[in-house]
This record gives structure tokens, C-alpha cells and sequence, in this order.
């Protein structure tokens, strides 16, 4: 949710902020802007454009401004509509201070009015432009202590400011008086910072370093750091002086390569093999004396026994994964289990009870409600005495140096590699997967399945890859004939049951995203409840019909939804009873445990192909970005 950037050193600063906001673009694209100290006039140079940031590309392409220090923006608006006044970087009213953010200022308004009293002059609606002012008055104040006008005093100056906003916020402040150096700072919104060779490039991801280094330094909470081209100063909440070893980013952290692929969409889709073949190596072990196969998670699973329900927190595509991971949990490995989105579940978390196990999804790592729920669940449970109220915590992510990663010790990395496309498809795929692992380690532990059971549904896991392969095959092209029948329709049901019913909600939520076409997902045996209401023949049904204990009933529904005159479409593998559907989607016959992991191949397609028929940009649909990282 908005990228920033920021480079100090000796290289020229435009063409690298410009690269970087290319791989952060995914974060916002609703306008983007730099600003960069220019050498030669000694005064800050900021340009800035409305929409994608090939608007901003183009009218930069003739320039060369000359200066190695800068900040770049790519905005996912929250204050403020997507305009050109609104977009960042934003200037104080002398024009040498200019600030990127990422978060919300929620006490905004106050300072503003305040401000505002004090005879200051707003160019933006946004939150962000109060800091740029309340910057410059801070070093108004401070030069009246004779303190140098240098990177220091900058540092003295923003720590004053961030000490009175509210809210969260990663920050990259330039100030013209001291041309070379850059002051960073974050709270709730993520900030790493890239040791390159010549340069200091600080961004909200990875992706924005990597070209340059794979040496990074990620920020803590509530740190703010001095960057010049000598050096780093980081410090903490208490202006204590921190000092941490750099990290090296793994070579899946720093990919970001579409191939042949006309969207990184359709090639994040085709990953789905590797990601299995990924998830099956690192967790998957066999016991070569025994035979036997061991789910390996990186962490001491003893406080499994002690488990006796579970609580899952998670948002959008990644809670339709956490609820697979809830069905596979109570009725395979039978521990209780609630899912709860984690924007409600902060504000009305369900009263404590003891040996409870916390598991937070989120493939960013960084989704504000998510990391929230979870900080508040931590504090709420460490306040109380009794030890079975302790936290539990597992946290499943694709970005194990995220702010989730450094919250949580028990991490599931679903090293799913760097997901490009806004709509999350192997990230859940991957989600899935590690949710089969943690039933399958609770079954084991707690007795609830034969050894037969269990080996099975690990051999069922094993047999993935190629299957996957098969589906893609398979469906990618009838998809995209579906597509075309079907790229003008204005509403679509998506029906599931059972383990089904959450991939019927996630085929519902992919298709709306990237399509811009009215979507539900219910269960099939609700339908009759209200939804029936909708149907004609203008409204397609897509079914999800898996063999299972309620196969028959699934199929019932559908032959109701089939009067109502609706086109019919399963997802289903070929078999008695599939013959009602209009068109079936086929996949192979699978143990029902394993079925959703095949069946949401051809709705990601599906949905792929109408959106790229439609015209629409797949990979950056309106209104949305990557990672939620405001409230
Ligand atoms: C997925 O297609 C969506 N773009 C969105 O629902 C996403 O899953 C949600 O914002 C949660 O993100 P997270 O997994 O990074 O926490």
C-alpha cells in the first residue's frame, strides 16, 4: 500500500528511484513522484504525475537531473482522491524539505488545523503533507539552538515530529540543507534498508534493492535511521544507537521476471507445479530406515500437545486459504477451529480461552489488520497470568523478513517466491499446502487419524506437481474459449460445499478483482435460502461438484439453479451425475481431502482469461494494491 524509495550515495539518483518504483509499483499505482536534491541548484527537484508511473516516465524521459540523493513514491491513495495535487513527494511551504510516506497519519487533521492557525498553507488533502511542515518548523526551533544544518539535525528534527503523529507510517524525508544525507523511519509499515556498492537505497521491499544488492539491513518498529554516502545510523524508540549484522536476501526474494508470460498473473498461475514441488522438499521428509514420510516445520512442535483449539486470523484470499486450513484441521486432525477475518477480530476478538494456538496468514507478511489482530492477541494473552493463556503463535508467509516475520518465531515460510500479480494465486495455492502440513502434524500428534489415512493424504500431496501440470494443460486454453462466451456477464455464483466451500468463495473473490464483474460464493446448500433469487439466464452458476459424502446434494443444488434457466458449469471430474452441467471443467478424481487444491486451477484461469479478454490490466487492477499495509 504505496511504495517508497529512497537512494543516497554517488550514483546518479534518477534512474535508480525510477527502477525502484518500478518493482514497487504492485504496492499502489494510483500516482507516483520523486524528488531528488539537485546538485547543481542546491535545491530540491520534485516531479510528480497522476496515475501509473509510466505517466511520471514519460514526462521525466527527457530530463537529467543531476543529484544522487532523492525519494520516490508510488501511491495507493487513503487521504485524498488519486490526483496530481495529492500525490507525493509532498514540500513544506520553502520548498526544501520533501517527505515520501506509506501508512496513515491518523491525527492528521488535528495537526493540520493547528497548522493551518499557525498560517501554514495546504497543497494536498492528503495525511502525509502535515510532516513536511511540521518538519520545517521543528528545525526552525532547532536552528534557534545553533545546531548545524546537516543530517543530524534532520534526524533531531523528524524523531521530534514522528514522536506526535499517530498512526503508522514508513518515511523518507530530504532536506536541502543537508544535500547528502536522508532520514528514514518507520511504525507498522515495512522499511528495509539495501547496502549497495556506491549507494544506500531504503524501500518498502525487496524487490526495490535487489537490482543493486543483495545485502540488506531490515528496520525494526518505531526505528528511524541517518543515511549518508558514508554511512548508517539506526536508532530505536529510546534514541538508542542500534547496531545488527546485514541479512542476505534469498534468490527467490529477488526474482521478478514475467518470462513469455503476457501477465505475471498467468505465470504466477503456471508456478503452481513448482510451488508444490517447493513445499514438498522443504517440508516433506522421509524417514529412509522407516519409509515413512514427516512433515518437517522449522520449529519445536512439542507445544502441539498442549494445543486444544485454534484461532486463524487472516483477510481476502488469505483467510479462504486459513478456512481450508480450518476444515482440515477440525475434521481430519479434529481440533476446534475458528477463522476470523482479521479486521474484526481486532476490534472484537472472542473471549480468551486457554491452550489455544493463534496461526496469522498473510502472504505480505505486512497486511495492517492482520499484524494488528495478531499484536493485540500476543498482548492480550501475555497480560494474563495463568500459563495455558499463553500465546501459541504460527504465523503462514511468503515473507518471512516481513513484520509478521519478526512478530511471530514459529514461521511457516511458503516460499512461494515473489508474487507480482495484485490477485494472489500460488501464495494461496502455497497457503494451502502448509495448512495440509500443520493437519497432518496435529493428526499425528494427536492421534485423530490412522497411520493409513495419514500416509495416504501424503501420498495424495506427493502426486501434486505433475497433476497440476496437467490441469494447466488442459484448462488454459478451454478457459480462454469460456472467456470469450463469457466476458460481458454481470454477475456469477460460485457455489461449493464442505472443504469446497471457501474455493468457491476464493474463485467468487479472484473474479471480481481482476474483472470488475459482481461475484458470490455460498455454499451450495444456502442457496436456497435467498441467493436462488438472483438466477436467470443471465447468470452463469459455476459448481464445484468434488465426490464426497454430499456429492448428490451438491449436484441437487445445481439442478436448481439449472430450472431457474442459469448456464451451468462444474468443476468437477467426470462421473455420474456431472452430466447435468453445461460445460464441465474437468479435473481428475481425487480423495476429497486433496480436491480443493486441484479445483481452484481452472477458476484461476478462468477468471485470468475473462479479465485478459476484457482488456483489463490483470496484474494492477483498480483500486486495489499488493499488500493492505493501512487500516
Ligand atoms: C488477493 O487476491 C487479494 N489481493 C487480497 O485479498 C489479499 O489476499 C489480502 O489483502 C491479504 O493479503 P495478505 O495475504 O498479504 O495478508
Amino acid at each position: 500500500m504505496c511504495g517508497i524509495v529512497a537512494v543516497t550515495g554517488y550514483k546518479k539518483a534518477l534512474p535508480l528511484l525510477i527502477n525502484g518504483l518500478e518493482k514497487l509499483e504492485y504496492r499502489g499505482y494510483d500516482s507516483a513522484g520523486i524528488a531528488i536534491i539537485n546538485s547543481e541548484k542546491n535545491s530540491i527537484s520534485c516531479n510528480k504525475a497522476e496515475g501509473k508511473l509510466k505517466n511520471l516516465k514519460n514526462n521525466l524521459k527527457d530530463e537529467n537531473i543531476p543529484g544522487t540523493v532523492g525519494i520516490g513514491h508510488t501511491r495507493w491513495a487513503t487521504h485524498g482522491k488519486p490526483e496530481f495535487k495529492n500525490a507525493h513527494p509532498h514540500i513544506d511551504g520553502s520548498g526544501t524539505i520533501a517527505v515520501v510516506q506509506n501508512g496513515i497519519i491518523e491525527n492528521f487533521q488535528d495537526l493540520k488545523n493547528k497548522l493551518e492557525k499557525e498560517g501554514i498553507i495546504f497543497n494536498s488533502d492528503t495525511d502525509t503533507e502535515v510532516i513536511p511542515h511540521l518538519i520545517k518548523r521543528e528545525l526552525n526551533t532547532l536552528s534557534k539552538l545553533n545546531l548545524e544544518n546537516n543530517g543530524s539535525t534532520l534526524l533531531v528534527a523528524v524523531r521530534n515530529v514522528i514522536s506526535d503523529l499517530e498512526g503508522s507510517y514508513a518515511l523518507a524525508v530530504l532536506w536541502a540543507d543537508a544535500p547528502t544525507s536522508l532520514v528514514v523511519a518507520r511504525r507498522q509499515a515495512p522499511l528495509i534498508i539495501g547496502l549497495g556498492e556506491g549507494e544506500f537505497i531504503c524501500a518498502s521491499d525487496t524487490p526495490a534493492i535487489a537490482n543493486f544488492t543483495n545485502i540488506i539491513l531490515p528496520m525494526e518498529d518505531e526505528e528511524i535511521a541517518l543515511l549518508t554516502p558514508l554511512g548508517i545510523e539506526i536508532y530505536d524508540i529510546n534514541n538508542e544507537r542500534q547496531y545488527r549484522n546485514p541479512v542476505s536476501l534469498k534468490v527467490s526474494e529477488q526474482i521478478m521476471d514475467k518470462m513469455n508470460f503476457k501477465h505475471y498473473m498467468l505465470k504466477e498461475i503456471y508456478d503452481q507445479p513448482q510451488t508444490a514441488k517447493n513445499w514438498l522438499e522443504n517440508y516433506l521428509n522421509q524417514d529412509l530406515e522407516k519409509g515413512k514420510y514427516q512433515i518437517n516445520y522449522p520449529f519445536d512442535t512439542k507445544f502441539f500437545e498442549s494445543i486444544e483449539r485454534i484461532e486463524i486470523i487472516a483477510c481476502g484470499t488469505s483467510k479462504h486459504a486459513a478456512m481450508v486450513g480450518s476444515f482440515l484441521l477440525e475434521q481430519f486432525s479434529g481440533i476446534p477451529t475458528n477463522v476470523f477475518y482479521a479486521s474484526e477480530f481486532r476490534y472484537s476478538p472472542p473471549p480468551l480461552l486457554p491452550n489455544t494456538l493463534t496461526i496469522g496468514v498473510t502472504q505480505s507478511g505486512e497486511t495492517a489488520d492482520t499484524i494488528a489482530a495478531i499484536d493485540m492477541e500476543i498482548k492480550r494473552r501475555s497480560s494474563i497470568e495463568d500459563k495455558n493463556f499463553k500465546p501459541n503463535l504460527i504465523a503462514i508467509t511468503n515473507r518471512k523478513e516481513s513484520s509478521i516475520g519478526r512478530m511471530v518465531s514459529n514461521i511457516i515460510d511458503i516460499c512461494a517466491g515473489i508474487e507480482v500479480g495484485v490477485a494472489a494465486t500460488k501464495t494461496f495455492f502455497a497457503q494451502l499446502l502448509s495448512f495440509y502440513g500443520l493437519a497432518i502434524k496435529f493428526a499425528e500428534i494427536k492421534g485423530t487419524q490412522s497411520i493409513d489415512e495419514i500416509s495416504n493424504l501424503i501420498t495424495e500431496l506427493i502426486k501434486l506437481p505433475p497433476l497440476i501440470e496437467d490441469l494447466l494443460e488442459q484448462h488454459n486454453k478451454s478457459s480462454e474459449k469460456l472467456a470469450h462466451d463469457f466476458f460481458n456477464i454481470k454477475d456469477v455464483i460460485f457455489l461449493g460445499r464442505g472443504i469446497n466451500y471457501p474455493i468457491a468463495l476464493e474463485g467468487a473473490l479472484k473474479l471480481k478483482e481482476i474483472s470488475y464483474i459482481h461475484a458470490a460464493g455460498y455454499p451450495a446448500g444456502e442457496m436456497k435460502h435467498g441467493p436462488i433469487a438472483l438466477l436467470d439466464k443471465k447468470v452463469p452458476v459455476i459448481s464445484i461438484a468434488s465426490p464426497c459424502e454430499v456429492f448428490d446434494k451438491v449436484i441437487s443444488n445445481a439442478q436448481e439453479a439449472k430450472a431457474r434457466d442459469s448456464y451451468l458449469i462444474g468443476i468437477a471430474p467426470e462421473c455420474n451425475g456431472t452430466e447435468i452441467f453445461d460445460y464441465l471443467m474437468k479435473v481428475p478424481s481425487s480423495n476429497e481431502w486433496i480436491s480443493p487444491l486441484l479445483n481452484i486451477i481452472p477458476l484461476q484461469l478462468l477468471s485470468y482469461h475473462i479479465a485478459a479478454h476484457r482488456g483489463l490490466d490483470v496484474d494492477q487492477p483498480r483500486n486495489l494494491a499488493k499488500s493492505v499495509t493501512v487500516e
